[in-house]
């Protein structure tokens, strides 16, 4: 835990808000949490309480408790407090920019206010803030975010970089993997790979080239298992033999002109949705959504251990 920081406020408890709470707590922090749904508050317990046994085996911080979480019902008393606040409402323009001018107006001036957005630009966020829009910026996590190290941290024009550097920091302390994004745009960097990978999977379900099961199998059994230890570049130079990329760049540049993707959605027509919907749910028949979050969280720290056995900082630099 960073010393300045002890008192977190997450505004917007659906799943990714109640991810952060669950890791916020399992680091030792005092969370307060606000929604407008009077029933969030039900759900975030249970949510927190399911994903707790996930955090025990990974290990809690000193002072980590589920007690140490606080709901409150009006916006400007939540934020008033608070050393740090995660916002997590719900992926539209106008709504996060008036969420965030508000809590703008109410937190303390010093008091870092990021944004989970998956895809807006953080100056688009920021742009009604009247207090203090340097402090504002980008947190962008994975789901499970109490188990996903990565969170990427963009700035907008207006952030000051101090204020990164000391998300960074905070980030870290909860044992994060924060990568500072060197400009803005949209879906930042992971979201824009994830979703040039989303599009041409759509495309082959609605073509009828494969199932949705035969696409998931794809990359489970191939490149998925090469990119949960190395991501597109590394794991491309071992495909170049003892000259790495230069070899393969030489072997296959060529074929980067050739029309393999499509890039554009295909339309998500009501076709395509059942398609896609009824794949999933095949896939996942007899298992419920509880068990399968059970399956993937356990997993999800036994690959982490992996990784830091065979490729620790995922880096050799070490620089993240
Ligand atoms: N779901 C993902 O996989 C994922 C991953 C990374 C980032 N994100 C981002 O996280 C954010 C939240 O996504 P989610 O999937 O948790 O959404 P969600 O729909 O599960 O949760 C949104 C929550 O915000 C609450 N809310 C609505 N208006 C509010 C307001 N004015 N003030 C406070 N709370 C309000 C809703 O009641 C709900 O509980 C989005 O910006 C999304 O882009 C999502």
């Amino acid at each position: 835990m960073t010393t300045q920081i002890k008192h977190i406020t997450v505004v917007g408890t659906g799943v990714i808000g109640n991810g952060w709470i669950t890791r916020f707590l399992a680091n030792g922090y005092r969370v307060t949490a606000f929604d407008v749904d009077p029933a969030a508050e039900g759900r975030m317990r249970e949510a927190v309480k399911n994903a707790w046994p996930a955090m025990e085996r990974a290990g809690l911080e000193e002072g980590a408790s589920i007690d140490n979480l606080y709901f409150e019902q009006d916006l400007e008393v939540a934020v008033r407090n608070a050393d740090f606040i995660q916002e997590n409402v719900p992926e539209r323009e106008a709504l996060k920019r008036s969420v965030i001018a508000e809590i703008d107006q109410s937190a303390k001036k010093e008091t870092i206010i990021a944004s989970s957005t998956s895809g807006i630009l953080p100056s688009t966020l920021q742009a009604d803030c009247t207090e203090n829009p340097e402090r504002v910026m980008v947190a962008h996590p994975f789901n499970p975010v109490y188990l996903m190290p990565l969170v990427e941290l963009v700035g907008g024009n207006a952030t000051n970089p101090a204020f990164i550097d000391k998300a960074k920091e905070f980030y870290r302390a909860c044992n994060m993997k924060p990568l500072v994004i060197r400009q803005e745009i949209e879906g930042h960097v992971a979201d824009r790979l994830m979703e040039a990978i989303w599009r041409e999977a759509l495309h082959i379900v609605n073509d009828g080239v494969a199932t949705t099961e035969e696409v998931d199998a794809s990359i489970v059994y191939g490149p998925g298992l090469r990119w949960a230890l190395m991501g597109p570049f590394l794991t491309l130079h071992m495909g170049g033999g003892k000259q790495g990329m230069r070899h393969l760049l030489e072997q296959f540049g060529p074929a980067l002109k050739l029309p393999w993707t499509k890039l554009v959605a295909p339309e998500l027509t009501d076709e395509l949705a059942e398609k896609v919907i009824s794949g999933c749910e095949q896939q996942t028949a007899g298992v419920n959504m509880d068990d399968l979050e059970t399956r993937r969280d356990q997993f999800l720290i036994e690959l982490q251990e992996l990784l830091e056995k065979y490729w620790p900082a995922a880096s050799l630099t070490g620089k993240l």
